[in-house]
């Protein structure tokens, strides 16, 4: 089967010092929706930059449908569509004037201009406002007109850097619902860089996440989820201030696995519950902390992304220099 991305061994070094890339290795299977998670600063732009050829990589190679990205850059401008994080269209004018420009910068022959541009605001459900400013757009219905520009050409693949940063849940899942339509009705491939794990979660077929320029785990939501092997156990106590060695305590029980604190709950990692929850208790009892309620859930995405990419809040079993000076979610 061909590949829709191919990255074998790619780094990228900036003014020759900075490590944004550290050797990445990525498969993207042809027609799947594939979320790239990672903290800020994790090299995530920088691999959109260089599969959408506007960066060379420092070494390594990269593949689109087996055209070589590096080599035949030209030629795979040809197949994708790209929506950057700023924004990418004019305020000043309206919707269907950018897409009118766009549909001119992208080559589209001024013979199917006016169906390439009724079939992008259609898909992104725009119609009724093409001819308004886009000033006076929603966020949402701005990213959607990015959208809509991005896909004038039908591309093969749909890059999309944090295509829903900044919007609110409802305009979210309506750029989402626009983007499945699509990708349904063309079979087009969808990248996309996120730090919202609800999206990956709902949206994507497969998953990659990469931290300080490493893939450090991929697969499908699913597998990520199992890989963990673990249930969590919500604690939510009484007191907001953990007591630090109560925190050693728990770690250091044989049946927890990791441990990870957020204000007054305690997300504790464990292979049954049956056998740790009593443990788990008794330590918090001997040092007088009080709890309120007590959940168990199977992994998350978050727990999967705290796991693999860690937090500053994350307290790591076996590898507590993890806990520190990991990058945080913005
Ligand atoms: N043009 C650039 N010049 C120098 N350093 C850069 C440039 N772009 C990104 N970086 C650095 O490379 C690393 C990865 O950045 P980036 O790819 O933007 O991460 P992300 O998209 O995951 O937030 C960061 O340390 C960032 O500061
Ligand atoms: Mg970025």
């Amino acid at each position: 089967m061909v590949l829709a991305i191919d990255v074998r061994q790619i780094t990228k070094i900036y003014d020759g010092k900075i490590r944004a890339l550290d050797g990445v290795d990525l498969e993207v299977n042809a027609a799947d929706v594939f979320a790239l998670l990672g903290p800020n600063g994790s090299g995530k732009t920088t691999l959109m930059r260089i599969l959408t050829t506007q960066f060379r990589p420092t070494s390594g190679e990269a593949y689109s449908f087996g055209i070589d990205i590096i080599r035949n850059d030209a030629w795979v401008r040809k197949m994708i569509g790209y929506v950057p994080q700023e924004t990418s269209v004019w305020t000043d004018i309206s919707g269907f004037e950018n897409l009118l420009i766009y549909s001119k910068i992208y080559g589209v022959p001024s013979s199917r201009r006016k169906k390439s541009i009724s079939d992008a605001l259609q898909i992104m459900g725009l119609e009724e406002m093409a001819d308004g400013l886009v000033k006076k757009y929603s966020g949402g219905m701005v990213r959607r007109l990015e959208i809509a520009c991005a896909l004038l050409v039908k591309p093969k693949i749909l890059f999309l850097d944090e295509p829903t940063i900044g919007l609110d849940p409802s305009a979210r899942k309506a750029v989402w619902e626009n983007l499945i339509f699509f990708k349904n009705e063309y079979g087009t491939t969808i990248f996309f860089n996120t730090h919202y794990m609800d999206e990956a979660d709902l949206y994507s077929d497969h998953i990659a996440i990469i931290k300080r320029g490493k893939i450090v785990k991929s697969g499908t939501v699913n597998d990520l989820k199992h890989s963990l092997h673990s249930e969590v156990l919500l604690l939510d106590l009484k007191s907001h201030a953990l007591d630090e060695t109560a925190l050693t305590d728990i770690r250091a029980l044989d049946c927890v696995r990791d441990v990870v604190v957020s204000d007054s709950e305690l997300r504790v990692f464990i292979d049954d519950a049956d056998t740790a929850l009593p443990k788990i208790m008794e330590t918090l009892w001997r040092k007088g902390i009080s709890i309120k309620k007590i959940t168990t859930t199977r992994p998350t995405l978050d727990d999967v992304f705290l796991n693999y990419a860690g937090s500053i809040t994350a307290v790591r079993k076996h590898s507590p220099q993890n806990a520190k000076g990991a990058p945080a979610w913005d």
